[in-house]
């Protein structure tokens, strides 16, 4: 690996100054950022799947970026692209106007997904996807003439973004009950989330109470529904929390036969997380609306998009005078250098030879290294699929009691782990192992070592 060399002290305290004095992070408690003792990295270059900090450590990417940068932190073919396309243009808005990459991407996808998946609506981030699903699926109703189904039925702790709709249709209390006030009235079921079940199952007793709440919702509300949103298999940044076997498949035949649009929302599980370029590929059926974001570009560029059915495009076809016009795009709505990038990371994620590795090696190496984590003190649950894995801590295993919140219990296991030089992330006591595709065996080994002593330190510390 080319390091280059750690920056000078002063110019260390130059940019620590202005990333204490001037930045705010996102999702980040500033107060606590700022009190974290040693200070977090600053990431001043990447190679591989390893970031390097000012002072020259490095951090084995256990998050990659926020679960996007599938391929690593430096995929050459994919930078390679956004240079070749920087070379030709870097910007021209969709709106009106098309533009070489756009098409060419919008075409890759609806190969990729098949029928009736035909069209490709792009967007900035998964949060800005998750908008156009939830106003496309509305207007769709509108089109239809029932513009009184315009509520949405969700799961408790969905994650679906941070903008003000994802957020409505989000049922995650710690980041979305500040806002509720803002938020239109979502329908909602209780999650499939069998180590805390809100029916109090065990696996013994368990008869997919969850997958019959969900159903009797479809049937109660089906009349007013825009449409059902999900995040397919599992619940992401709401806890990686895997769906029981058949759920899902019960809950799209649901509504299905109530007539209620399905969105999938395959921003975490899609392109290649669990597997498949789409999460549904493993389902048997498609949804109505499916939006896609994060490693879509290989997390080189931001791009996201939503596919839809021909039969919704085609309800927002008319006459210039009928307005049935979509009216929503973004200044960078179909970036050209998102879309270069985004056709360069599916020819790699796309490949049969990449997936079969993926599914047949790397995601089962995965799990064996978990497999022994299951047995540490404090680890309440090892949960997830495919690539992505979470690790829930608890105070008391057998009451799956959690730890006081304030004590911060997973992020001192992300500050153990990064002393050991791995990046991890933690939504409360969750410990996340979210891993770029592109994992090497060593670094497999690392990152099971590193999740195995950092748990330990922090369980030998919450003895007291
Ligand atoms: C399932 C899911 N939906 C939507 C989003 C929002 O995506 P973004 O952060 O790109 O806006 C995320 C982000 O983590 C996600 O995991």
């Amino acid at each position: 690996m080319n390091e280059p060399a750690p920056l000078s002290e002063g110019e260390q305290r130059r940019l620590r100054g202005l990333d204490a004095g001037a930045l705010w992070h996102p999702f980040t408690q500033m107060q606590a950022y700022l009190d974290d003792d040693p200070p977090p990295p600053l990431i001043v270059s990447a190679e591989g799947n390893w970031l390097v900090a000012m002072d020259g450590s490095r951090y084995l990417d256990a998050n990659c970026g926020y679960w996007c940068q599938a391929l690593g932190a430096r995929p050459a073919a994919v930078e390679r692209a956004v240079a070749a396309q920087l070379q030709r243009f870097s910007h021209s808005t969709l709106l009106g106007l098309g533009h070489a990459p756009a098409a060419e991407l919008a075409g890759r996808l609806a190969e990729l997904a098949g029928e009736p998946l035909a069209h490709a609506f792009f967007a900035d981030s998964g949060s800005e996807a998750v908008e156009v699903a939830l106003k496309i699926a509305y207007q769709y109703q509108v089109h239809r003439g029932h513009p009184e189904r315009s509520r949405f039925l969700a799961l408790g702790e969905a994650y679906h973004g941070d903008t003000l709709g994802a957020v409505s249709v989000g049922g995650v209390e710690l980041f979305h009950a500040t806002y509720r006030p803002l938020l239109f009235p979502v329908e909602r079921v209780p999650p499939p989330y069998c180590f805390r079940c809100p029916w109090k199952k065990k696996p013994e007793s368990c008869a997919l109470e969850c997958a019959g709440a969900l159903e009797a919702a479809l049937e109660q509300h089906a009349h007013e529904l825009a449409a059902l949103i999900v995040e397919p298999f599992v619940l992401g940044p709401g806890g990686v929390i895997p769906q029981p076997r058949d759920y899902l498949a019960r809950s799209v035949a649901a509504a299905r036969r109530h007539g209620v649009p399905v969105i999938f929302d395959e921003v975490a599980v899609g392109m290649g997380r669990l597997g498949r370029i789409f999460a549904f590929e493993e389902l048997g059926a498609k949804p109505d609306l499916v939006c896609v974001a994060k490693g879509l570009t290989a997390g080189v560029v931001p791009l996201s998009a939503v596919l839809a059915t021909r039969e919704i495009y085609a309800a927002f076809l008319g006459t210039f005078g009928e307005r049935k016009t979509f009216f929503h795009g973004h200044t960078f709505t179909g970036s050209a250098l998102g879309c270069a990038a985004a056709l360069a990371a599916l020819e790699i994620l796309g490949e049969p030879e990449f997936q079969r590795r993926l599914r047949e090696e790397t995601i089962p190496a995965f799990w064996r290294m978990l497999e022994p984590l299951r047995e540490l003190p404090h680890v309440g649950e090892v949960r997830g699929r495919g690539m992505m894995a979470g690790l829930e801590l608890v105070r008391d295993q057998v009451a799956r009691e959690a730890f006081p919140w304030a004590r911060r219990t997973g992020h001192r296991v992300v500050l153990a782990a990064r002393k050991r030089g791995v990046n991890l992330r933690a939504i409360g006591d969750l410990v996340l192992a979210v891993p770029p595709l592109t994992l090497k065996p060593d670094e497999l080994a690392l990152l099971g070592r590193v999740l195995g002593e950092s748990i330990r330190d922090v369980a030998e510390d919450s003895k007291t």
